[in-house]
């Protein structure tokens, strides 16, 4: 078997919450002959997704969403099975842009969109599919955030579901899942142990949580950075220091930014890093390590391993991983597949909420149905053997009775 078949193999047997819900609605064909484009981080979980969204009716097109995060084995299995392809694993923005752009020539009904990228694309640069477009999902913070603003300034035009604010996507995939992928991604492109090292989480919302967690766990004394008094606080009461980035700068053999912000680590931050400092961000652009600023202020560079380039910075060597990209999915494989799981079963259910009901859906932005949040976490229970209490009819009238 070939890598890109065996690797959708193994998150076939994984990605159970996706197979019941397949397995629950295909009868129906409910995306019978519905155009959905996909535009999210294209490895295997993300491939099973649009094979998902296939089976049941869908006529699927699909892309990247990040120039480094697409795995080339994957786009040629997904084009074996007979699915429309256009990405490629590149460093070039120009090439992820033509790709883009090839997917929007498809003419998508439904937009899964990851960053907003194809969303911002449609409004900004390709009005004319507006006519044919009935809605998007979008997975990510980032995402989310950039679709919010074109509703603010009233260049909203289509139906907006939130995935990423679904409790079952943000609670675990930004949570656990870069908890996670983050200290693989940097394992095992360094190599390097993680207990004693002082650790630098740059961001304390739900990812840099997860990282902080993560980190505490295998070891590292571990620093936090943030904009935002209430979660220093909280980052201070979970057990972490808090203090500036120029502070911490001095401090940290690891960094890890991941606030969805820019600049965040920037050349008054490298002058003051100890030789050997690991950079790496898992924020959704590659802005947030300030990779032009290393560029302009660098002796020399050159690759050190594998998606490490080693920069020298006033005689001191400093690492970045995966060029300043998200470093889970640039330089390893991404979230956990169990996690994947719950993340595009919100994305299927949702693609599915909008082929039904677009015509009574506005051009603003919805949270995702409580209905949809349940309906997933209770298969997820189910598949795992756990049962739970329900209410008592005494307890239901306690509760209602104020
Ligand atoms: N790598 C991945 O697989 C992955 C997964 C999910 C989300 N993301 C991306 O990660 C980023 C963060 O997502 P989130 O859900 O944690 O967002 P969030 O909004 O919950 O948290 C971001 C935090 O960063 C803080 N922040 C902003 N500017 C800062 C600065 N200059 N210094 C320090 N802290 C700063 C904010 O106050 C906030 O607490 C987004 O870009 C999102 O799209 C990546």
């Amino acid at each position: 078997m070939d890598i890109g078949s065996a690797k959708l193999e193994w998150v076939a047997q994984r990605m159970q919450v996706i197979n019941k819900l397949v397995e629950k609605y295909e009868d129906e064909q409910p995306l019978k002959g519905v155009k959905v484009a996909i535009s999210v981080h294209l490895e295997a979980k993300t491939g099973y997704l649009a094979l998902s969204i296939a089976k049941l009716g869908a006529d699927v097109s699909v892309t990247g969403s990040n120039p480094l995060s697409t795995q080339d084995e994957i786009v040629t299995e997904l084009k074996k099975r007979g699915l429309k392809v256009n990405a490629e694993r590149t460093h070039d923005s120009g090439v992820y842009e033509r790709n883009l752009n090839a997917t929007l020539d498809f003419r998508p009904n439904v937009i899964v969109d990851d960053g907003a990228d194809l969303t911002v694309a449609v409004h900004e640069k390709r009005p004319d599919l507006l006519e044919e477009l009935w809605g998007v999902c979008e997975e990510t913070t980032t995402g989310v955030k950039r679709i919010k603003a074109l509703e603010n300034v009233g260049k909203l035009k289509v139906p907006a579901i939130l995935v990423n604010d679904a409790a079952t996507k943000h609670l675990f995939d930004n949570r656990y899942g870069t908890g996670q992928s983050v200290w693989d991604s940097i394992m095992r492109n360094t190599n390097m142990n993680v207990a004693e090292k002082r650790v630098v989480v740059a961001g304390y919302g739900w990812c840099g949580k997860g990282v902080a967690m993560r980190a505490k766990g295998l070891g590292a004394r571990v620093i936090v950075t943030e904009i935002d008094a209430i979660k220093s606080l909280e980052a201070l009461m979970d057990g972490f220091e808090i203090m500036p980035m120029k502070k911490a700068a001095r401090l940290g053999d690891i960094f890890v930014t991941v606030t969805g912000n820019t600049s965040v680590i920037r050349e008054e931050h490298f002058k003051e890093m100890k030789d050997g400092a690991i950079l790496t961000n898992a924020g959704h652009f590659d802005v947030e390590v300030s990779v032009a600023d290393l560029e302009r202020i660098t002796e020399s560079k050159h690759e050190a391993r594998p998606n490490v380039t080693e920069y020298v910075v006033d005689g001191k060597r400093l690492y970045l991983i995966g060029e300043g990209r998200l470093v889970n999915l640039a330089a390893a494989d991404g979230h956990p597949v169990e996690i994947m799981d719950l993340s595009f079963s919100v994305q299927l259910l949702s693609a599915m909420k909008i082929a039904k009901d677009h015509e009574r859906m506005k051009a603003k932005t919805y949270a995702v149905p409580a209905e949809i949040d349940y309906e997933i976490a209770t298969t997820k229970l189910a598949l795992l053997g756990i049962e739970i209490d329900s209410l008592t009819e005494e307890q239901k009238k306690y509760l209602n009775s104020w």
